[in-house]
């Protein structure tokens, strides 16, 4: 009988020790889940032969990410953010026919019942900030106009925070809003040209940004969901491409895709036609949606 068989634990047999003791998991999807971290995590221990203090030290690292967790504040979700973890999720579970639109991280500011509007309404509620017209279509990958499609947006204010943020200062569902595709698949609203902000860098995940010589900002950024019957739902965001943060987002949410044109309009025609007294800024952006994949239905059947 090896070592290992009997269950005693050497450096070099480790991972089958570890991984011998769980072969009467009932859950075969959580024994191979377990197998593999453990591989890797062993793996990585043997790599960094971290000190007993080193090892002390991780361990507290993830008790304060745990003690920063509330039911509003998500310390190990900000821990995946940064580690691009829940980058590489997204993509994994949002492999989409060629000419869908990308998707990109959720965030922890997505308020459920905001209020629906009708085309062109203005979502900036205090007015405080540039105006901004935002436009497109929803289409499918034939750039046919999807109808009924429903659109949840959300974003920052002109000074980096969302309204939840801001309690007491912003109105409730500021700068929040659902809009109703037509025959056309067409959507406008207005808002105000959104900021670059930090994510939340009081904590843990803060603290090792900083011992990592990263920065904590995401570039100014709309948030997405957009849902249509008989279509993937899309949860994605569009990036001002001229943010000073574009190539260094925290959480590893741009895409090149995502990058939307902001135009500076100063006609103040063009400005009357769109409701504003001055310039503002315009942005176009289409969305094309695809059909769920047959063979993923079928592997969730
Ligand atoms: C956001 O864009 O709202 C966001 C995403 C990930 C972490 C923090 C904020
Ligand atoms: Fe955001």
């Amino acid at each position: 009988m090896q070592p290992h068989e009997k269950g005693f634990f050497t450096e070099e047999d480790s991972v089958e020790v570890v991984t011998g003791r769980n072969a009467k998991a009932k859950d075969e999807r959580l024994k191979h889940a377990m197998a593999v971290i453990t591989r890797k995590l062993h793996e990585a221990v043997k790599e960094i032969q971290p000190t007993q203090d080193e090892w002390l030290e991780t361990i507290q690292f993830l008790t304060r990410t745990g003690h920063m967790c509330d039911d509003w504040r998500q310390e190990f979700i900000l821990l995946s953010d940064i580690l691009g973890v829940s980058m590489l999720v997204d993509a994994i579970n949002n492999r989409r026919s060629s000419g869908a639109s990308e998707s990109t991280v959720l965030g922890p500011f997505h308020v459920a019942g905001a209020p629906e509007l009708p085309m062109g309404a203005n979502i900036c509620l205090d007015r405080k900030g540039e105006d901004m017209a935002i436009s497109g279509r929803i289409l499918d990958t034939e750039r046919r106009p999807i109808e009924g499609a429903v659109l949840d947006v959300w974003q920052a204010n002109d000074e980096g925070f969302y309204d939840v943020q801001q309690r007491g200062i912003q109105p409730d569902f500021n700068l929040r809003g659902i809009f109703r595709t037509g025959p056309d698949g067409r959507y406008w609203f207005r808002a105000v040209k959104p900021k670059f902000y930090p994510i939340p860098n009081d904590g843990p995940v803060g603290k090792l940004l900083t011992a990592l010589g990263r920065q904590p900002y995401r570039p100014a950024h709309l948030h997405f969901i957009i849902k249509a019957t008989g279509f993937d739902t899309l949860t994605t965001h569009i990036f001002d491409p001229d943010d000073p943060y574009i190539n260094s987002d925290a959480v590893f949410g741009v895409k090149q895709s995502l990058l939307a044109e902001f135009k500076r309009i100063e006609d103040p025609a063009t400005a009357k036609k769109h409701g504003f007294s001055g310039p503002f800024w315009e942005v176009e952006y289409d969305f094309t949606l695809s059909a769920p994949c047959p063979t993923k239905a079928k592997e969730r059947a």
